[in-house]
């Protein structure tokens, strides 16, 4: 039986780099919108197929984007592993997979890039069309899935799900990092520092000595915030509606913070820039009323750059002469920070080499996967700016 095995994967071309057999991992599975994950114990973890690797996850972050998933602000298949900030070692490779090996340390990427679309020819990989349709199905690149429990197979969000001891990803779907990085903070380059950095540094245009606004200071804002000031802004003005993000604001680079229950935040940014405005804007939130906020305080002919994932109902409204015609607003959305992963992960992990980006301050909290239900709350109560689930 074994040798037949063996004969079957040579002729795949698989072995002997492969791992044919599925694995166990335990997992957080979200079975129904709205509920708690279910800790599973018997997840099934498929061999990678054609294309693909199987991680052995170390560590993944909890972002807000897993909670959107969780309370049904972001359109979730279920049953689903959430998570999509993580990073491991690659534990084996599916046939065709040339640049990769078992044990290769890797930070996943949430947008799989590759390489070959119209976006990933014109610098846009973050638009690429293979993760678009990946994401839209729950699934991998094909739109199936690596994972099962109790014989039904469980969606990956984004491609990912990261909430798992092991899983399975496209090979264009992860980055290769030096061996000697913390995988801890490698998982945090996947998601929050990516898309916060470089929604300053890649989405806007800052200008040295720019002003900048940040709404909402999170894992990703607080990005934003280190981003703005690595692109040249002077002046950032932190705004946030809780006290220990505030303090964490200053530590990132801001120059000032607003509390947003004392009062409208968008009269405060007007008076401390003249009645002007900021000259770039972000919204690191996705609701609505923050929204809005940012878009009027950005000043004529600067850019509002909208970072949060909104509800699928939220609208952008401006009145169309006064609020873009005739004030030449730039009103830009960013995704996973315009990042071009292959160019931008080894960026960011000099940056840090070289003391110029904070990475471990981000570390609210080290957790196990059992706690990653109280890591969402903590995240919704708004305490925290990263869990890190360690495996
Ligand atoms: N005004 C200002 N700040 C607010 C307000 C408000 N009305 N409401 C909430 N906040 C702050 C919270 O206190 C918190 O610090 O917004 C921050 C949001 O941060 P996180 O919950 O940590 O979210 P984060 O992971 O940073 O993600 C932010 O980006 O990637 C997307 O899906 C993600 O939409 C989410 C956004
Ligand atoms: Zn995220
Ligand atoms: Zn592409």
């Amino acid at each position: 039986m074994r040798l037949v095995n063996l004969v079957t994967q040579w002729e795949d071309g698989a072995m002997p780099r492969a791992t044919a057999a599925a694995l166990r991992a335990t997992a957080a599975v979200l079975a129904e919108v709205g509920r708690p994950l279910e800790i599973r114990h018997d997840v099934e973890v498929e061999a990678p197929r054609t294309g693909e690797v199987r991680v052995r996850m170390t560590a993944s972050g909890v972002c807000h984007s897993d909670l959107s998933m969780q309370d049904g602000t972001m359109l979730a298949a279920v049953p689903m592993v959430l998570g999509h900030e993580g990073a491991g070692v690659i534990e084996s490779v599916g046939p065709d997979v040339v640049d990769l090996a078992p044990g290769d340390h890797v930070v996943i990427s949430w947008v799989a890039q590759c390489g070959k679309c119209y976006w990933c020819g014109r610098g846009q990989p973050q638009l690429c069309d293979v993760a678009r349709s990946a994401m839209a199905s729950g699934g991998l690149l094909d739109g199936t899935t690596r994972m099962t429990s109790g014989g039904t197979a469980l969606h990956q969000m984004a491609g990912s799900g990261t909430f798992s001891e092991m899983t399975v990803v496209p090979a264009i779907g992860v980055v290769r990092i030096p061996e000697d990085f913390d995988l801890r903070l490698a998982a945090l380059i996947g998601c929050a520092v990516l898309t916060g950095v470089g929604a300053a540094t890649n989405t806007a245009d800052i200008a040295e000595g720019d002003t900048v606004a940040v709404v909402g200071c999170g894992g990703v804002g607080l990005n934003v915030i280190q981003g703005a000031r690595l692109a040249g802004a002077t002046d950032v003005i932190a705004i946030d509606v809780n006290d220990s993000k505030l303090a964490l604001a200053t530590q990132f680079g801001a120059t000032a913070t607003l509390d947003a229950r004392q009062g409208d935040p968008v009269s405060r940014v007007m008076s401390m820039t003249g009645e002007r405005g900021a000259d770039v804007a972000f919204e690191v939130i996705g609701q609505q009323a923050t929204i809005d906020q940012t878009l009027t305080m950005t000043r004529r002919g600067g850019q509002a750059i909208l970072v949060g994932v909104p509800a699928m109902d939220a609208m952008v409204s401006q009145p169309a002469f006064f609020g873009v015609v005739l004030s030449e607003k730039t009103i830009k959305g960013c995704w996973y920070g315009s990042s071009d992963v292959r160019r931008d992960v080894p960026r960011l992990i000099g940056l840090y080499r070289s003391g110029r980006l904070k990475l471990d301050e981000l570390v609210s909290a080290t957790i196990g996967l059992e706690d990653v239900n109280s890591a969402l709350a903590a995240m919704k109560a708004g305490e925290v700016a990263r869990s890190v689930i360690a495996y």
